[in-house]
């Protein structure tokens, strides 16, 4: 096993409601899972990283935990899941899942015990129950918003029936936010990570990982509203610097109290034999600021979304990476590349969708895959699935009911994987799927993908060849950092140029026209070291690209990976 396995692993995101199901009620479940362990195997992924499959009323897609320690018969039960994690082990695949640490379900029998108990209980004390203002407390304790729209707050009753506390939950109402100043969290959390670490997972994705921690939990916030906003993936009409200096101090994300809790969870990923790892979802602001979870005693990985919002533009582009790289060095943790996953629009739609938006993804997947660091690919995001338009009666995403349809929420991109073209719900179920699959999708199945040129395709090639150059770069790039940086070339407006090491070299034209692009003009340096005429395209993201006489033709929305070749 290469050591610190994770630091360049492609890692594959199943939601597991969406990926296969194997009984026909028209969910997933882990047994669809297993049966598509093979599939997983030859796209490349070192790692397979699982959406909740816990016990959960699944008000929010399984976000709401009602046992962390058990599994919901939607998606069956603990003897598939030791069974998944060992049939991957057996092929050489990770498994690392999913810890919500944020908060409960409100059917989670702690949530049960506190609104049984009396105001100020111990039992109250594991979430925030407080009093609410006003002459009947009928006045929310202060005045936040929940990230899914409306109050922040709701009111319970009491035992002799009449309305009493308010309890905090930054999301939906059914997901109570938990009070990590009682040490019961943290002993319970503690238990729920060695449970699964005993049984042989290789790491955690740790659910809104900057939220645990929470001050001036009574204070109003001066604008509440657009506080929400501005955390929100999916608003895009807020002004760059109102939102930035939203960000810059939100009460409940990002306290100082967060990071006692991952170095004592690090200690204990330490003391389990193998290499066991954990990835952060903190988005927090400015990014400077993330890499403080990855810190040398703290959590392994950070999602970096930069990619995940981020257009296909050159500029823009460069400096994400670049400011990526300068900060991850400075606490010697690898960089991650996200560009989506089951909360954001899916990556072809965000960039346009139709064949140019289509394109575009491929280019900027192509771009991703060579970066340092490592990579998250999205189930459906290696076919190029788009967002589906999904009547509002199909809709499931409490965002949507929580901001009474205003906005639409996360289930376009939830939708399941069509596997086979011509099979009833596309070979994802022998029932009616849980989301209406589209009938013109034949086209983006697993098995209509085979060809060479299709996107499918193209991610096995580029999975399986970064492995490549990331193993040449080991063998003969020098110096501390040497195989994990990559050195700008001097190129045309709009079209992006490295190389790392002296053996591999990207080119991403995200102009709307083709460049052509002689080699001696962007690389002389290794036109002298003696490659002139050793380049070859190793990979690219559209047939037209070539390379033929020692000039490069990039077509429009393209990036091509060159690597020499033996002389
Ligand atoms: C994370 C999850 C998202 C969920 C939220 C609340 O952001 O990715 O799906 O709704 O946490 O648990
Ligand atoms: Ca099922």
């Amino acid at each position: 096993m290469s050591s610190q396995w994770w630091r360049e692993a492609a890692i594959y995101q199943v939601y597991p409601r969406s990926f296969q199901d194997s009984n026909g009620d028209g969910e997933g479940d882990l047994k669809g899972v297993i049966s598509r362990l093979g599939y997983l195997k030859d796209l490349g992924i070192d790692a397979i990283w699982l959406s909740p499959f816990y016990t959960s009323p699944n008000n929010d897609g399984g976000y709401d935990v009602a046992d962390p320690r058990d599994v919901d018969p939607r998606f069956g039960n603990l003897k598939d899941a030791e069974s998944l994690i060992e049939k991957a082990h057996e092929i050489g695949l990770k498994i690392i899942v999913d810890i919500v640490p944020n908060h409960f379900s409100t059917e989670h029998r702690w949530f049960k015990e506190a609104l049984a108990s009396n105001p100020g209980s111990q039992a109250r004390s594991r979430f925030h129950f407080f009093d609410g203002r006003g002459v009947d407390g009928e006045i929310p304790p202060n005045n936040w918003c929940s990230i899914f729209g409306g109050p922040a707050w709701t009111r319970v009753r009491e035992n002799d029936g009449s309305l009493g506390q308010w309890y905090l939950h930054l999301f939906d109402s059914t997901q109570a936010d938990l009070n990590w100043e009682n040490p019961e969290v943290w002993s319970d959390f503690e238990s729920t990570l060695r449970f699964w670490l005993d049984k042989g997972v290789d790491g955690f994705r740790i659910d809104v990982a900057h939220g645990l921690a929470k001050e001036e939990i009574l204070k109003d916030h001066r604008d509440p509203e657009g506080l929400t906003r501005a955390l929100r993936l999916d608003v895009s009409d807020m002004a760059r610097e109102e939102r930035e200096s939203l960000l810059s101090d939100v009460p409940f994300f990002d306290r100082e109290g967060v990071h006692e809790i991952y170095r004592r969870w690090r200690r204990i990923f330490d003391s389990y034999p193998g290499e066991r790892m954990s990835v952060a979802e903190a988005w927090v602001h400015p990014s400077s600021r993330a890499v403080r979870y990855v810190r040398s005693d703290e959590l392994h990985q950070i999602f970096n979304f930069d990619f995940l919002i981020a257009e296909w533009e050159a500029n823009f582009l460069k400096a994400a990476i670049d400011k990526t790289l300068t900060e991850v060095a400075e606490v010697s943790a690898p960089a991650t590349w996200v560009l989506c996953n089951h909360d954001s629009p899916r990556l072809v739609s965000r960039l346009g969708g139709g064949e140019v938006g289509r394109k575009k993804a491929r280019a900027m997947a192509l771009l991703t895959h060579a970066l340092p660091g490592g990579i998250y690919i999205y189930q459906g995001e290696e076919l190029g699935l788009e967002d589906v338009a999904l009547p509002d009666s199909a809709r499931q995403d409490p965002v949507f009911f929580r901001t009474k349809g205003v906005d639409k929420g996360r289930d376009g991109a939830r939708v399941p994987i069509p596997w086979q073209a011509n099979e009833k719900s596309y070979g994802f179920s022998t029932g009616q799927p849980w989301l209406p699959m589209p009938d013109y999708w034949s086209e983006l199945s697993v098995e209509s993908q085979s060809k060479p040129e299709s996107h499918l395709a193209m991610y096995r090639q580029s999975i399986h060849l970064r492995k490549e150059i990331k193993e040449d770069l080991e063998k003969n790039v020098e110096g501390e950092n040497g195989a994990t940086s990559l050195h700008w070339l001097t190129s045309p407006k709009g079209v992006l140029a490295f190389t790392r090491g002296e053996n591999f070299a990207l080119f991403a034209n995200t102009n709307d026209h083709e460049i052509l692009l002689p080699l001696a003009d962007v690389m002389p340096g290794h036109a002298r070291a003696g490659h002139r005429g050793n380049w070859i395209v190793a990979l690219s993201s559209s047939r037209e690209a070539a390379l033929v006489a020692e000039t490069l033709t990039l077509p429009p929305h393209t990036t091509i990976w060159l690597r020499s070749a033996p002389k």
